[in-house]
């Protein structure tokens, strides 16, 4: 089924004011999600916030059976948790790490993520094992299946990194580390509301995901996918009296679905707003939505590698809907500002955000311009004009 574009773009307030390509730093959320995150703020201040909480109970439950129907999972595998980092965190330190425990990764890794490697490698004294990248920059299959060995306790990936096109083939990933029993936790916060996502699919034990990027939900939520079969054990590094009871004296009792992975207070308007944004994926339907990123972000690339002085540097076998590219001799930063003061929103990402990738390419930042299913082919066009007109003078 194809996308009414023309609904799309009129039932997103943000299209009337800005040619909005930074999908990937945070989206425009269409009206309902605004609205529906606006109206509980209002009844928080109008009748108090637990009494709005009681009144909007059916909703805020709703969101579980949403997203996890977003991803194939069952709602009790899923946890609300207020941003991707915080989801991946809980799952990744609740982990109890061993000398000589190996973590494997990848390349092009978030940096957050790597940062934790670290810190727990310092802690416990297990290693970190970056897996190659094969001819196409995705993670090396082959190679993965011969870094596993008995010491790998973990294997931990960004689906979609922050700073490219690249779309791990976190399936086959999945296949390799089931068939060797080891944990995998798939850091999936570009890809959730990008591609259809089947964990049942994928294999992951654990999966964290963002609201504001291509979920277009409000800021400040995400979630957190802990699979039953795998993780029920798994009790969380933080407890409170939302995750676990205080069944005696000396004694607590932790939940047994995901929930535990929560805690007690949270953005209840973010909730909602990220429980509408998740419908209105699934009624739009992932696989529909997945074609028209293609097209526009492969339609974008085409425009891109004709204009002198850019070079595309998306990586991959299967690319998404982020378009990265260096523009020679360029101050990157200068240029997104510059587009800026005309209504044109892009971003850059620099080492920062995942310092093995950029550098190992010798890329200090790149620009990059992310799409979603309310960006046109003409503002494609107008910002591929405005770019060209910025890198001539
Ligand atoms: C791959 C990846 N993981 C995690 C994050 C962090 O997400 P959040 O800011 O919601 O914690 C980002 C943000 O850009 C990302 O690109």
């Amino acid at each position: 089924m194809s996308l009414d574009l023309a609904r799309i773009r009129a039932e997103t307030p943000g299209c009337a004011r800005v040619l909005h390509l930074n999908a990937a730093g945070s989206s425009l959320p269409s009206r309902r999600t605004l609205e529906a995150t606006l109206d509980h703020l209002k009844l928080e201040a109008e009748i108090g916030g637990y009494e709005a909480a009681d009144q909007a109970r059916d909703t805020l439950d709703g969101f579980y059976p949403s997203v996890a129907r977003l991803i194939g999972a069952e709602e009790s595998e899923i946890g609300f948790v207020e941003n991707a980092t915080r989801a991946w965190d809980l799952a990744f330190y609740s982990l109890d790490f061993k000398p000589g425990d190996r973590i494997l990764t990848c390349v092009s890794e978030y940096s957050s993520n790597y940062i934790s490697y670290l810190q727990v490698a310092k802690k416990t004294g297990a290693d970190i094992v970056v897996v190659p990248d094969d001819k196409h920059g995705q993670i090396d299959l082959a190679a993965l299946e011969r870094a596993i060995d008995k010491r790998t306790k973990l294997v931990s990936l960004s689906h979609v990194p922050t700073q490219g096109g690249l779309v791990q083939p976190a399936e086959a990933v999945g296949k390799i580390v089931n068939d060797a029993g080891v944990l995998y936790l798939l850091d999936a916060c570009q890809s959730v509301g990008m591609m259809p996502i089947d964990v049942k699919r994928i294999g992951c034990d654990f999966l964290s995901a963002t609201g504001r990027k291509y979920m277009r939900g409000p800021r400040g939520t995400g979630f957190l996918y802990a699979r039953t079969r795998s993780t029920s054990r798994i009790e969380p590094i933080f407890l409170d009296n939302h995750a676990a009871r205080w069944t005696g004296d000396q004694e607590y009792t932790v939940l047994g679905d995901a929930k535990r992975f929560e805690n007690w207070e949270r953005y209840f308007a973010g909730v909602i707003g990220l429980k509408v944004a998740a419908d209105q994926a699934n009624e739009l339907g992932m696989e529909a939505v997945w074609a028209r990123l293609r097209q526009l972000a492969d339609g974008l690339r085409a425009r891109l590698a004709k204009l002198g002085g850019v070079t595309l540097t998306d990586l991959g076998m299967v690319k998404g809907a982020i378009v990265t590219f260096a523009v020679k001799d360029a101050d990157h930063t200068a240029l997104k500002m510059a587009l800026r003061s005309q209504g044109i929103n892009v971003s850059v990402s620099t080492q920062f955000s995942s310092r093995l990738d950029l550098q190992g390419r010798g890329l200090k930042d790149v620009m990059r311009a992310s799409v979603h299913a309310y960006n046109t082919e003409d503002e494609l066009d107008r910002f591929v004009d405005a770019l060209d007109s910025l890198i001539r003078r």
